[in-house]
């Protein structure tokens, strides 16, 4: 997948930028607040999925004074040229190939990117929702089935904790929640192999990547941590379910206490370790920067492979903090797909071969 043409308007603090990107390296370094990162959030929301950062309205991403904002793009992909544009104002309005889109989000798969910005380091800091919610991304991009199963799964458990909070007040309710209960255990089990079989390829294509950018020196160990502590057992589907199903019901009693659903695939978590240590605790800045761009990498190469298409890559100032022959690493490992780099300092790309180098300052491109 590659841009041909870039067109944006009124967006943030970009007024009009228009670029034909490099096939392979597009490196844009300014000052601080010239709009380096709107234009890499611009190319973000092509994907069709929501902005990177927080952000309260989407009214915020228009440029002060403007109605509304403009994101175009001509780009190669499935064999041939095609053409996508956002609209941005009081709605979101997308086209692609001059057909207007029912949503924004129907331009998943069409138009696909990953993008790494420093609002994705708390992939490894923060809680196990950021790591569960990056492993069912991947999914929903690899499977439209999987996006149904976790909606299934959520309302399921929705219901169950409401009649949770109600079987304490009358107890014939506990047949109807047994109902529930083979259900969820039915789409946690569902949830789970889809789960632990991404974590298989992420651990692949992470541990290659990992061990690159840290020249050899340490690996990355991903394993998922199931709450309802029943391994995966890809042999034996239904005994899976069963042993799921079994341990919901031993949890019951605590459930009933508290009102809601304690353990299952709502509360799993992706453990991230460096040389058997726990990044959560361990990891320095350098580490969790090199680990979130190895499963940012890592996602890339699992979608090429489902969709046969590379995404794009957006890497939001994501050399600070990394030294040296980390920065080589990362330069040379990704000129497979097309890249956007973000950066204050020029002098890290020194020497670039396949790419160009391109000063922002007040939304504008030098
Ligand atoms: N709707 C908007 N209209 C106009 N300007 C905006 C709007 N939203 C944000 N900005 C401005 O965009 C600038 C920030 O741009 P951006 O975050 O892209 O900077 P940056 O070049 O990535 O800086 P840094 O190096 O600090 O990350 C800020 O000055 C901010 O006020
Ligand atoms: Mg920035």
């Amino acid at each position: 997948m590659k841009i041909s043409r870039l067109c944006i308007s009124d967006f943030r603090n970009i007024r009009n930028l228009q670029l034909v990107p490099h096939e392979q390296v597009n490196i844009f370094f300014g000052a601080n607040a010239q709009g380096k990162t709107n234009l890499v959030e611009a190319v973000w929301l092509l994907t069709g999925a929501k902005s990177f950062r927080r952000v309260r309205s989407e009214k915020e991403l228009v440029r002060f004074g403007a109605c509304a904002s403009r994101i175009e793009a001509e780009f190669f992909a499935q064999g041939r040229q095609q053409e996508i544009r956002l609209e941005l104002g009081e709605k979101k309005t997308a086209w692609l190939n001059d057909i207007k889109q029912e949503a924004p989000s129907a331009l998943a798969g069409s138009f696909s990117a990953v993008v790494f910005s420093p609002s994705h380091l708390s992939l490894v800091s923060a809680g196990p929702s950021m790591r569960r919610r990056f492993l069912d991304s991947c999914l929903c991009q690899i499977s439209p089935k999987f996006l149904k199963t976790l909606s299934d799964y959520s309302r399921a458990l929705t219901q169950r904790n409401a009649l949770l909070k109600d079987v304490r007040y009358s107890a014939q309710l506990l047949d109807t929640l047994d109902v529930w209960d083979q259900s969820l255990a039915g789409l946690a089990a569902l949830i789970i192999k889809m789960r632990v079989k991404l974590v298989e390829q992420l651990q692949e294509e992470a541990g290659k990547v990992y061990s690159g950018i840290a020249n050899g020196h340490e690996g990355i160990q991903l394993s998922y941590q199931s709450s309802l502590g029943v391994p995966y057992t890809q042999e034996d589907f239904p005994g899976f379910c069963g042993q799921l199903y079994e341990k919901m019901k031993y949890h019951l009693s605590e459930d009933v206490k508290y009102g809601v659903t304690t353990l299952g695939a709502h509360r799993d978590d992706l453990l991230i370790q460096i040389e058997g240590r726990d990044s959560r605790s361990f990891a320095s800045q350098g580490q969790s920067r090199s680990i979130v761009l190895s499963l940012k990498l890592a996602e890339s190469e699992i979608l090429t492979r489902a969709s046969g298409s590379r995404p794009v890559v957006l890497l939001d100032d994501v050399m600070s903090e990394l030294d040296a022959s980390r920065r080589e690493y990362l330069l040379n490992h990704i000129q497979d797909s097309q890249v956007f780099i973000t950066c204050c300092e020029k002098a890290y790309f020194e020497g670039l071969k396949n790419g160009i180098i391109k000063e922002m300052a007040a939304g504008e491109l030098l």
